[in-house]
């Protein structure tokens, strides 16, 4: 009797979508709640005794296939099989469920839900079959365990076998959280070879570089490291030749950072990049958002020769590169392609990598340079506002909608 009128309370439910009633549910059995009016429909009152849980949305979408099967969303639904986390209010935020359900005889449903399903997912409010039989489900609430912002990308998985085996769909997995903030320190080599004319000309690229972003609105910090030489008795922090010049962060305007870069003085000396790659860590670390996966870290070295710490050069790298900063090289005139390979990336090619064999010529990577940094530390976009980008990613929720094309695939 009870299966009976099951079958009947779906095929009500189907009809009368529009009313938002839904049934609460746990895999094993089925709770209808319904507005009183509709009790009737139903043959029987249904238990709401269960204290505690929630409304599940069953039926918020609906998918007939070919086979006389159905696949019924409940984004609403909660998980009450967990009955060890009983009195963890957490635990009773819902999931989402997915139900492939029969109509041969008893109506039965079984719930195919994917893994990893967390709290606050919505799971089943979009579902789509195609017309082979695919299946996507999505749960367009998917939150990122993102450090400084609330993050909801959603996301989606996909079946072939009706849930035997999900996968979850490429754009799911590439999500990251979005980036709303820059820290960009220049690490300037003051070297002998340089010469004071030539200095010139890399503060006034220094400051072009800048330029493109907005340091107004504190987005994007700039800060400036000069180095030439290391003394080994010396710790770092307290090194001549490896200065701060600008802090992190320390301007906010972009005349002001300009007048503070056009006061720095050429040290004429040395070459020790490796060490000064070290050095840019701790200012990298002065910045109260270091930790935070929504503020890209990005290091651009500048050297026109040989560095006189080589041998400390690729552990150095990949030291500063394992925080999570981006490194870039740019390379004039003697500087050697192949520390500049091992600064940027590592690796054997050119990523990151530019070369300009005359000062003169630092003029022209600047737009290039610019939109490699937003491409490579931002992802994906070549709009000069970081805060913009953030928004766009924003407005792209993965999984709201899913649509199959009515074509088989051939
Ligand atoms: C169903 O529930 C309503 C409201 O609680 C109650 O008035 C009614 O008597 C119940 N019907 C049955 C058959 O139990
Ligand atoms: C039940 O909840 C506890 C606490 O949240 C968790 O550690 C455990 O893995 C859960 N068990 C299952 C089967 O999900
Ligand atoms: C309650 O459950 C949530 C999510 O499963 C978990 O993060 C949290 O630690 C749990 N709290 C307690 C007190 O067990
Ligand atoms: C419901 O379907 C599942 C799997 O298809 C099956 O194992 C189960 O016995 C069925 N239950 C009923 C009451 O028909
Ligand atoms: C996801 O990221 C990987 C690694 O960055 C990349 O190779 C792949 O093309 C990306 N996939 C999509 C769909 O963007
Ligand atoms: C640097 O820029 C200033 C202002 O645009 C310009 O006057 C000066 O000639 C430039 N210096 C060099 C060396 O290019
Ligand atoms: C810029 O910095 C100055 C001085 O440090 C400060 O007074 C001002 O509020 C800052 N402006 C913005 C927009 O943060
Ligand atoms: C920089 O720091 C890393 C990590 O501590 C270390 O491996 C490397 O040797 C250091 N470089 C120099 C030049 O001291």
């Amino acid at each position: 009797m009870l299966h009976c009128g099951r079958a009947i309370f779906l095929w009500a439910l189907l009809s009368h979508m529009c009313e938002s009633f839904n049934i609460e549910d746990s895999v094993e059995s089925f709770n209808f709640i319904h507005p009183a009016g509709l009790a009737s429909q139903a043959g029987e009152n249904l238990s709401t005794s269960d204290e505690g849980r929630s409304p599940s949305f069953f039926g918020y979408n609906v998918k007939l296939d070919t086979s006389g099967s159905f696949m019924v969303g409940a984004p609403y639904f909660t998980d009450t099989t967990n009955t060890s986390d009983e009195k963890n209010s957490s635990s009773r935020i819902p999931t989402g469920n997915l139900f492939s359900c029969h109509l041969m005889g008893n109506t039965n449903c079984s719930s195919i839900r994917p893994p990893d399903l967390q709290p606050g997912n919505a799971f089943g409010q979009s579902l789509e079959l195609s017309a082979e039989g695919d299946l996507v489900a999505c749960s367009p609430t998917q939150k990122q365990m993102c450090t400084s912002v609330n993050y909801n990308p959603g996301y989606c998985y996909k079946t072939s076998d009706l849930g035997q085996a999900w996968n979850p769909d490429p754009r799911t997995i590439n999500t990251s959280c979005p980036i709303f903030a820059l820290d960009l320190m220049f690490l300037l080599d003051g070297s002998g070879s340089v010469g004071a004319d030539n200095f010139e000309r890399v503060k006034n690229w220094t400051k072009a570089v800048a330029n493109n972003f907005n340091i107004n609105d504190d987005s994007t910090r700039v800060g400036v490291v000069q180095y030439a030489h290391f003394y080994d008795s010396l710790p770092l922090n307290e090194q001549p030749y490896i200065v701060t010049e600008i802090a992190l962060g320390e301007y906010n305007s972009t005349a002001a950072f300009g007048e503070a870069v056009d006061k720095i003085d050429l040290f004429s000396f040395t070459t020790y990049t490796a060490h000064a790659l070290n050095k840019t860590v701790a200012d990298f670390k002065s910045s109260n958002r270091f930790d935070s996966d929504s503020t890209a870290k990005v290091l651009i070295l500048l050297t026109d020769g040989r560095s006189s710490d080589a041998e400390y050069l690729e552990q150095s790298a990949a030291y500063v590169r394992s925080l999570g900063i981006t490194t870039f090289s740019v390379g004039v005139g003697r500087a050697v392609k192949k520390e500049l390979r091992v600064v940027a990336t590592g690796t054997d090619t050119d990523e990151r990598v530019y070369y300009v064999s005359e000062f003169s010529g630092l003029n022209e990577i600047v737009n290039r340079l610019r939109n490699a940094i937003l491409n490579f530390a931002l992802e994906g976009s070549s709009s000069g506002d970081v805060s913009a980008i953030a928004y766009d990613l924003q407005l792209a929720q993965i999984g709201f909608s899913s649509h199959y094309s009515n074509k088989k695939s051939v």
